[in-house]
């Protein structure tokens, strides 16, 4: 641990709202038609895309609030390195960093989300970034671990919510900013594509192209133009160059930028053509007993209709998601590896990541498929009486999938390194606005859960066990009947549970102003990764004024050199801090999602559509 270096005293005044709400919540079931579109993607070879079919203000919400699904150290439980390709790991093209979520990071060593729905299907366009994905809020549900038996089998982090950053018009393909990382670390997938400075290097060419005199032979041009485009030595600037002599025409009026935001939009009626609604279903409150979440209908959906299209992310071998012990000497201690760093035992499973909870699986294989259709996850069980089903998608209506591999082993999946396959939540009967959408996940599920039911007990001291979302509120209004929090003094007297954090809220950019120390611009630019300019400190309240309901705490905010390398603590006081910027967290492997008796069972893909190739169990 560094050394704590000085004490600056600060008066907590403007401050950016964490978890804002949006500003315009959409009303359920109102919508008769649909208003978000997967479909193929304006940038070429970039895959699908999400569109939005109406007007969008700036502020408003787009789609539905996704969940985002914790993994945690997967890399140590894999012993390797994912982006390294040393197992395979197609999620590492759509999980995202934890910090970029919430609280999500505190779960663990080190976190990766996995967020199925609208989070992991826009494409990333740096000029054209267009909706912000909002923090993710963090409850049980509902669930406790001393009552329910699905404590820790779903994930708490829900309400990732997609804002539009300006007016979008209708038919404008939806663009996140993913931050430059995730693609030059996915080129081997992905390809070439430009980043902000791709951008920067192509305009000069593209200006100087455009001075280039071909006395009027307009072929001439384009064949040159082709040219420039076909050259095999592949760059990202290049690719930034608009792909036609037309378009480049264009942008030598308009721009880059304004072409590229013309070509991204397609008119509605080609996307009820040739895409697939993604707004079919919200979440709620499940009526599935010990559930949790649920998704619903938002508007009539005819017997036969597809719910909600899936496109799957393929874990060929299942074991990528057990969840190992450490090496332990003859005293109990952990065994660290020369580098200091513990090392798992594989002789020794404990449990199964959560996310095996949200993917489907057969007796007989070691595949997994895990959709990343808007709402899905929420989708529940119902064995007697669902109202959808799965199906694999029509070849006429595939987005991403490809029938041929239906044929093919799970060992041709491992090869794989982006997905093709893709099924459809089909409606088994009229499904009406409003009602709960249920999947049968099948007979091995069922007993799974069953057996679980019967055997379940709660761990040891679940009855005193306190979340830290029990001890939280987001805004004014949901603070205002809040639990104060206790000052230090207090807590010498009365203690909060072991595994209880507290955390702070502070603007970062407010600071700025007030002569930090220069290593605090690298930390801007890291909340600004965050797509945030608010960050959020280990905290102590001193304090409190009751009558105002305001804090004085103090923050450990660390500082970083230039190598990023954590190099020293300030202790900073500050004054006036609303109980919503006061935040508990639960410590790294403490939340119900560790409990030892928690629920683990991949949903299973129907025996009458599991393809025989992908049989490699007995
Ligand atoms: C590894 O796990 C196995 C099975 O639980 C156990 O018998 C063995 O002692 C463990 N080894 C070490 C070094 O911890
Ligand atoms: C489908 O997969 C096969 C391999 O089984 C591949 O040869 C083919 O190019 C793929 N089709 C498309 C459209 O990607």
């Amino acid at each position: 641990m560094t050394s704590v270096r000085s004490i600056r005293r600060v008066v907590w005044t403007t401050f950016l709202l964490i978890n804002a709400p949006p500003s315009a919540a959409r009303e359920s079931s109102t919508a008769q038609t649909c208003a978000l579109f997967m479909a193929p993607s304006t940038i070429p070879n970039a895959g699908i895309g999400v569109f939005t079919a109406i007007n969008v203000k700036e502020g408003e919400q787009v789609g539905y609030p996704d969940l985002a699904i914790p993994v945690t150290d997967v890399d140590w439980h894999n012993g390797g390195n994912r982006q390294e390709g040393d197992y395979h790991w197609l999620w590492k093209n759509y999980d995202w960093l934890s910090s970029a979520i919430g609280h999500l990071s505190f779960e663990a060593e080190e976190v990766v989300a996995c967020i199925p729905g609208v989070g992991a299907m826009p494409n990333c366009h740096f000029r054209l970034s267009n909706v912000r994905e909002s923090f993710t809020k963090y409850d049980t549900a509902t669930l406790h671990r001393s009552k329910d038996a699905g404590a820790g089998a779903i994930s708490g982090y829900s309400g990732r919510e997609g804002i539009a950053l300006r007016d979008l018009r209708e038919g404008s393909e939806i663009f996140v900013d993913y931050g430059e990382h995730w693609f030059t670390l996915r080129e081997n997938v992905l390809g070439l594509v430009p980043v902000a400075e791709s951008y920067t290097l192509a305009e000069p060419v593209l200006e100087k192209f455009h001075t280039l005199d071909f006395n009027g032979q307009n072929d001439a041009k384009a064949d040159l133009w082709a040219l420039i485009k076909d050259f095999s030595y592949k760059s990202r600037s290049l690719a930034a160059l608009p792909r036609t002599i037309e378009a480049s025409n264009r942008a030598i009026d308009v721009g880059i930028k304004e072409t590229e935001l013309e070509a991204s939009i397609r008119s509605v009626q080609w996307l009820k053509q040739n895409g697939k609604c993604l707004d079919n279903l919200r979440p709620g409150m499940s009526s599935v007993d010990g559930a949790g979440r649920g998704a619903f209908a938002t508007r009539f959906i005819p017997k036969g209709d597809i719910v909600a299209p899936a496109p799957l992310v393929h874990i060929p071998y299942k074991d990528a998601l057990s969840l190992f012990g450490e090496m332990k000497d003859e005293d109990g201690f952990n065994i660290l590896s020369s580098e200091g760093i513990t090392i798992r035992n594989t002789s020794e499973v404990r449990g199964k990541q959560l996310l095996l909870n949200y993917c489907f699986g057969h007796s007989k294989s070691t595949l997994l498929l895990c959709p990343y259709g808007s709402g899905t996850t929420y989708i529940n069980h119902n064995h007697k009486s669902p109202n959808v089903k799965i199906v694999w998608t029509e070849e006429s209506k595939a987005l991403i999938h490809n029938t041929t591999w239906l044929q093919q082993s799970v060992d041709f999946l491992e090869d794989q390194l982006s997905p093709g396959l893709e099924f459809d939540y089909v409606a088994i009967r009229n499904i009406q606005p409003d009602e709960e959408v249920l999947l049968d996940y099948g007979k091995d599920w069922e007993d799974a859960w069953r057996a679980h039911l019967k055997n379940w007990k709660p761990v040891e001291g679940a009855d005193k066990f306190v979340d830290a979302s029990q001890l939280n509120c987001f805004d004014d209004d949901e603070c205002k009947g809040a639990h104060v929090v206790r000052t230090h003094a207090e807590q010498e007297v009365n203690p909060y549970t072991d595994n209880l954090w507290i955390w702070c809220y502070f603007s970062y950019e407010d600071e700025r102003e007030m002569t930090w120390n220069i290593e605090l611009d690298e930390w801007r630019n890291w909340g600004e990764f965050n797509g945030d300019n608010k960050f959020r400190y280990p905290c102590t309240p001193l304090s409190r004024n009751d009558a105002s309901m305001v804090y004085s705490v103090e923050l450990v905010v660390p500082v970083y050199d230039d190598y990023m390398a954590h190099v020293d603590d300030l202790l900073v006081e500050v004054q006036n801090v609303p109980r919503w910027a006061i935040q508990f967290v639960n410590r790294q492997y403490t939340s119900d999602m560790y409990l030892s008796n928690a629920f683990r069972h991949e949903m299973m893909i129907p025996d009458k559509i599991f393809p025989k190739a992908w049989k490699n169990l007995e």
